[in-house]
Formats: C-alpha cells, sequence, structure tokens
C-alpha cells in the first residue's frame, strides 16, 4: 500500500486548529504530529500546505508555532547552515545532528530528514540503513532522497520497510557538477516526458510526495494533476499542491542574491546586523550594560 491509498486521516479530539491565512490545517490537527496520512488527505481535500526547511531547534521552534506542518530538514543546510558551497559534502553525522535538533525543537510538524549525497546512491541497503539512522537517532517521521526513475527501486525497498519516502526530482541540486549548475529542468518534449516518468516511477515506487525543483510551472501542474499523492513545488508555479521554500531565503537571511523563484517575507539579515552593531556600539560607548542589567 502507497500513502496514496491510506484511508482519510483522524480529525483531532481537542485544540484550536492552526491556521494559515485564515484557513485551518488537516481539518484541524493541533494535538499529535501531522503524518503523511493527513497530507494525502490534504491532497484528496484540495487543500494546499506550505514547507521550509529548518536546521536547528530554535528557528524549527518558530516555524512549528506558526503553524508550518512539514519541516525539511533539507541538505541545503550545506550552504544555508553549514558553510559549504553547495549540498554535496553534507554528511550522515550532519543530517542526523541537524534532524534531531529540529524534531527537538518542534511538536506538531513532521520532520522531513534529507539523505545526503552517497548515504542512498550505493544500494537499497545502504539507503535503508542511512533512513534507520534518521529515523533511530533523530525521530524524523520520514525521508527524502533525489531522482525519479533511477531512485524507484531504492524508494520501494525503504517504502516496503516502513519508511515514508518523499521523492525529489527536476532539478537534482545534489548533481550539481554533472548539471554543470542549476540549469531549469523539463523545457523541451523529451525533458518534459522524462520529467512525468520520473514522477509516475516514484508514486509507484510508493513515495508520499513528490518535490518538483525548478520546472517549468505548465509542466508541474500537469504532473500534479497526473499525481494521486502531492507535489510540492520549489520553483515550480502555483499548479502545485504544496510549496517549500529554504528558510534563509525567504526570511532575508542568505548572503548575496537568491534564486528568482524565491520571495522574501522578512529581511533577518538586516534586523540581526542592525542589533549586532548597536549591541557593539553601546559596548563601546559604556551605555551597555546600564544599571538594570547588571546585578545590585
Ligand atoms: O535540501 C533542501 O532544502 C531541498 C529543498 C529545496 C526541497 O531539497
Amino acid at each position: 500500500m502507497n500513502a496514496s491509498q491510506l484511508p482519510p486521516a483522524q480529525t483531532p479530539a481537542a485544540g484550536a486548529a492552526p491556521t494559515s491565512g485564515g484557513r485551518s490545517l488537516y481539518g484541524g490537527v493541533t494535538n499529535r504530529r501531522v503524518t503523511v496520512r493527513d497530507l494525502a488527505a490534504a491532497k484528496r481535500r484540495g487543500e494546499r500546505w506550505a514547507m521550509l526547511t529548518a536546521y536547528d531547534a530554535l528557528t524549527a521552534g518558530v516555524f512549528d508555532e506558526a503553524g508550518i506542518p512539514v519541516l525539511l530538514v533539507g541538505d541545503s543546510a550545506g550552504n544555508c547552515h553549514l558553510g559549504y558551497q553547495t549540498t554535496v559534502p553534507v554528511t550522515m553525522d550532519e543530517m542526523v545532528m541537524l534532524s534531531a535538533a529540529v524534531v527537538r525543537g518542534t511538536e506538531r510538524a513532521l520532520i522531513i530528514g534529507d539523505l545526503p549525497f552517497g548515504s542512498y546512491q550505493e544500494s537499497p541497503a545502504q539507503a535503508l540503513r542511512n533512513a534507520a539512522r534518521l529515523m533511530k537517532e533523530a525521530g524524523v517521521g520520514a525521508v527524502k532522497l533525489e531522482g525519479g526513475e533511477r531512485s524507484a527501486r531504492t524508494i520501494e525497498m525503504l517504502v516496503e520497510a516502513g519508511v515514508p519516502v518523499m521523492a525529489h526530482i527536476g532539478l537534482t541540486p545534489q548533481s550539481v557538477h554533472a548539471l554543470g549548475g542549476y540549469p531549469v529542468q523539463g523545457r523541451g518534449d523529451e525533458a518534459a516526458h522524462k520529467l512525468q516518468r520520473d514522477a509516475k516511477a516514484v508514486q509507484q515506487a510508493g513515495a508520499f510526495a513528490v518535490v518538483l525543483e525548478a520546472v517549468p510551472a505548465e509542466l508541474a501542474t500537469q504532473v500534479t494533476e497526473s499525481l494521486s499523492v502531492p507535489t510540492v513545488g520549489i520553483g515550480a508555479g502555483a499548479g502545485c499542491d504544496a510549496q517549500v521554500l529554504v528558510w534563509t531565503d525567504m526570511a532575508g537571511m542568505t548572503a548575496g542574491s537568491v534564486p528568482s523563484f524565491v520571495k522574501q517575507y522578512a529581511n533577518l539579515r538586516k534586523v540581526l546586523g542592525d542589533a549586532a552593531r548597536e549591541y557593539a556600539a553601546e559596548v563601546l560607548g559604556g551605555s551597555f550594560p546600564a544599571a538594570e542589567h547588571s546585578f545590585k
């Protein structure tokens, strides 16, 4: 049985519904973590949802309180949290450590841990060993891995073993060196057909959702309509069932430019920089600490 064949999610016994723009999420799930079954039910109801990345307990807690139902501990931690140039160097140990922190910092969100480059491509057995680490050591509720047809056998084996898997197709950043950068995918008939085959293959293998990254909006809409499991778009237009953004991009923490598909909802880099400058100036000028910040 795959996620799309599951019976409807149970609604919670008590508690006010978390709202997003005034709309309730998942029939008002408040007293337990969101599950893959809730996401399947949301697709059936035609209800959209938002996903963000998170890499630490504090930030994840803010998003959890804000009612973000799904948090991805993405291997984008490589360039957004750990100071690498790409996601390629990220290790399993790093993903376990970051995922465990995000799980500890949250109560309601479904936490998905990314399998980093080299942690699942060798064999389904290697994938299961590392997925089990994320579930047992970090406590995530699901894992994500990149690849369509090429990863289908691995997804099938993980799902059979009881691991909920989110697939990731279109632009797959772990292949940055093979792709020569981060080009938009699915342009032209052949590439569009390949994307559709990838989407069908991962759904058939049992993935509970599919990330579509950097794909023309019309193609992403077609793929979304052809699948029974939810699609999660990033740079894939408004026709997907859900959206994901890297939190540092959407909150204005990223240094330098962000991809054109990102909307910045805040300018945290400026807010934090201003706070740090003001603090340093007050220390230099002797106005901090004042009497109220000192013990008598
Ligand atoms: O690692 C990541 O953050 C991701 C999302 C951008 C989907 O894969």
